[in-house]
């Protein structure tokens, strides 16, 4: 099911991180893009970059709600629906639980409905939450996970598996074509600097020369993709004809301590800052590393930014937004400078 030129992408959370990245790449690729966003977790300065392309029209909507009319007038020509809408950090997300649940099962109810009534493609960008703390390693999609239904962290990882059930339903059914993505953590330019996500925070505090803050003991590991590959990865998806109603691992499998995420971000900040050890919140997982076999497979997908290069971007990017370069600026490399707007 090809896209028409004349169609447009409908992009729920296109004003977050890795949605304002994704919308860019369309728009560079030549497609108009209407973003939805509630601007919950959203940086305003994202919109404003995009807002100078013609082809980008931004809706301020929540998806928990009714879809604005705006967008159902519209629904005949809408021909790619990507849902990101979903707060990703955890003090975020679990800032309103209730609101996350919903959001992740009434507000992809609502797109895939949309999606439906429109004869367009849909993807849903699930999270590798959905493993849990996982006791299989590398997680593999056929793991299926050991999460806490109770716990805090719940309204997230089980308002995904939820979604992701609600989208194979869709799917099983032939009312709509689906695709589903799971995200591994992902950073790069354009985060929120105070999100709370392990990168930004270490990125901002050695940046600022504040205490840094280690949540355990640091050993815990986990993969960083940069955002560029994480979104070809996206569209890529978006666009297979080979997947069929599967779910897909998007990531990158190399896995690292948060305490060699720390020595890399503190060789590239020349911070001295001071470590301190905080207790690692509930349900924390120990250990993460996507297998991206399928994704290879059927994509020929995988990163392409070396973990260096992408923190040395980020920390560029970083220096310029919270400290108006009162710190030294690390360079950001050729090959990664472009995707920083
Ligand atoms: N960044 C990661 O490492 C990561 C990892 C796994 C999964 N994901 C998933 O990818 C997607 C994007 O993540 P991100 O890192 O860009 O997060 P983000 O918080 O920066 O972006 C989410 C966007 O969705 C919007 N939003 C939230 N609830 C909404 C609602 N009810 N209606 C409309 N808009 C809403 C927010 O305002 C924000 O602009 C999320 O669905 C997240 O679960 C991200």
């Amino acid at each position: 099911m090809s896209k028409r030129s004349d169609q447009i992408t409908l992009v729920a959370g296109g004003a977050g991180f890795i949605g304002s990245h994704l919308c860019r790449a369309l728009l560079d690729r030549g497609e108009t893009v209407l973003c939805l966003d509630n601007l919950q977790t959203a940086r305003p300065s994202n919109l404003r970059l995009l807002e100078r392309d013609e082809r980008f029209e931004f809706i301020e909507a929540d998806i928990v709600n009714p879809l604005p009319l705006d967008v159902l007038e519209r629904t005949w020509s809408i021909g790619r629906v990507y849902n990101l809408a979903c707060a990703a950090s955890p003090p975020q997300y679990q800032a309103n639980p209730e609101h996350t649940m919903l959001t992740n099962v009434v507000g992809t109810d609502h797109l895939l409905r949309l999606a439906e009534r429109a004869d367009a493609r849909f993807l849903l960008t699930s999270t590798s939450e959905v493993y849990g703390d996982p006791e299989a390693h590398p997680q593999h999609e056929d793991y299926r996970g050991w999460v806490n239904c109770t716990g805090p962290r719940a309204c997230y990882d089980e308002g995904k598996r939820a979604a992701e059930a609600m989208a194979f339903d869709f799917a099983r059914m032939e009312r709509t074509d689906v695709r589903v993505a799971r995200i591994f953590n992902t950073y790069g330019p354009q985060m929120h600097p105070d999100d709370g996500r392990v990168v930004s925070n270490l990125i901002c505090q050695a940046l600022s020369g504040n205490d840094i803050t280690i949540y355990g003991d640091g050993t815990q590991t986990r993969s960083f993709c940069y955002v560029s590959d994480m979104v070809e990865g996206l569209i890529a998806l978006m666009e297979s004809e080979q997947v069929q109603a599967e779910p897909i691992n998007l990531g990158n499998p190399n896995e690292i301590s948060v305490n060699e995420l720390l020595t890399h971000i503190l060789a590239l900040t020349g911070s001295d800052a001071d470590v301190v050890h905080r207790s690692l919140p509930v349900d924390d997982p120990r250990r993460r590393r996507p297998d991206i076999s399928r994704a290879q497979r059927l994509l020929g997908w995988q990163p392409r930014v070396s973990l260096e290069e992408g923190l040395a971007a980020t920390c560029a990017w970083f220096a310029g937004e919270i400290d108006g370069g009162r710190v030294p600026r690390p360079t950001a490399p050729d090959r990664v400078r472009a995707s920083v707007a």
